[in-house]
């Protein structure tokens, strides 16, 4: 449906803001832009809407080479973040816009109409200026008005980011379910990890105007490549070490400022120094962590330096020789230690990983 090849933009003032960006996205899918702000996501964003033209690299939709083709000859329709609403129309001429600009005959662009306002729930506000709406509702128009067009593919520019958080996790859902219903492709940019993990099928992790990393956010929560991944989808904990050798089965002996741990990786090492990290929540309490005493594989014990309750788990700050400090999670109601007595926890083998770059 989608495909974007080795894209370069390099602005007027010589700034390189993508260097040399893949995609593919299939009928259908939904795939994320994640990264901080800078990164290059809106503009990638405008090189497949056709609102910048590319330096270097191609975009293609349904087979055709676009590049060169203005936005409204492409089968895109964008969403904005600020909703870019017509502040003088009511909801339903703002929806009925991108048709009626198309000459599509009446009928039809009554029959649309009505469809979006029951699926966004707005046929009671139809005849009101978007002013006069909440942030959620305007959010609702905007999605509307791209959808009116038929798009095969609509594009989202942290469409939710003005909204607060109880009423995300409600325009999240509507927007899956508006996507299953419509079938379009979604390519949709946030910052947001937990927005990114939750909605998609493929992430792009994205920084400094290239890919990090793609893939299923299972496989990027789980398996980050390199530092920045890691820390920037979720919390990371991150050790450096020596590899001292490997047992033939796949797990890694390895001196770290924390103590020796095994760790079970089928790829080797890319060098004999390396960095390990693993995700706080992996970490197993030992017997009696409170007194730090505990036995089994991959034993750390540090001092606590802060504990910090968020409700559905506690998070630990432990000492550690090199910052960030090592942390730890666990379920608030499993454990109380306190600042300044010693935590002894478990890191399974398989919950530690090499990364392949750090970032500096
Ligand atoms: N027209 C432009 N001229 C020069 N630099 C630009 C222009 N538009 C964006 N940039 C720069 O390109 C980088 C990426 O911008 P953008 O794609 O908007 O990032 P993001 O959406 O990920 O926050 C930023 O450093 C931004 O300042
Ligand atoms: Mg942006």
């Amino acid at each position: 449906m989608l495909r974007v090849d080795d894209v370069t933009k390099t602005f007027e003032d010589g700034f390189r803001a993508l260097k040399g960006v893949s995609l593919n996205a299939g009928r259908g899918d939904f795939v994320t832009l994640l990264g901080p702000s800078g990164c290059g996501k809106t503009t990638l964003l405008k090189v497949v809407a056709g609102f910048l033209t590319p330096t270097e690299g191609t975009v293609s939709i349904d087979g055709a080479d676009v590049t060169r083709e203005p936005p409204e000859r492409r089968d895109t329709a964008m969403c904005f973040q600020s909703y870019a609403l017509f502040p003088h129309m009511t909801v339903a001429q703002n929806i009925e816009f991108g048709p009626r600009q198309n000459r599509v005959a009446k009928d039809e662009r009554l029959a649309r109409l009505n469809a979006l306002l029951t699926q966004v729930d707005l046929e009671a506000h139809q005849h009101k200026l978007p002013n006069a709406l909440s942030g959620g509702q305007q959010q609702r128009v905007a999605l509307a008005r791209a959808l009116a067009m038929r798009p095969g593919i609509v594009l989202f520019d942290e469409p939710l980011s003005n909204l607060d958080a109880k009423l995300r996790d409600q325009v999240r859902i509507e927007i899956r379910a508006l996507q299953r219903e419509h079938g379009f492709t979604a390519i949709y940019v946030t910052h947001d990890q937990a927005e990114a993990l939750a909605m998609s099928d493929h992430v792009l992790v994205m920084r400094e105007g290239a890919v990090e990393q793609e893939g299923a956010p299972e496989e990027i929560y789980t398996a980050p490549r390199t530092s920045f991944v890691a820390d920037f989808i979720g919390a990371a904990n991150l050790l450096t070490g020596t590899v001292l050798g490997e047992d033939g089965q796949g797990r890694w002996q390895v001196q770290t400022e924390m103590g020796t741990v095994k760790v079970a990786s089928d790829e080797p090492p890319v060098a004999p120094s390396v960095h390990v990290s693993w995700r706080p929540e992996d970490a197993v309490l030992a017997n009696g962590s409170a007194n730090g005493s505990g036995t089994g594989e991959n034993l750390i014990q540090a001092p606590i330096v802060a504990r910090v309750y968020q409700g559905s788990f506690t998070e630990y700050v432990l000492d550690a020789p090199e910052r960030p400090a090592v942390s730890l999670r666990v379920h608030a109601t499993q454990f109380g230690a306190r600042e300044g007595e010693t935590l002894a926890f478990h890191v399974p083998p398989d919950r530690l990983r090499f990364l392949e770059q750090v970032a500096s």
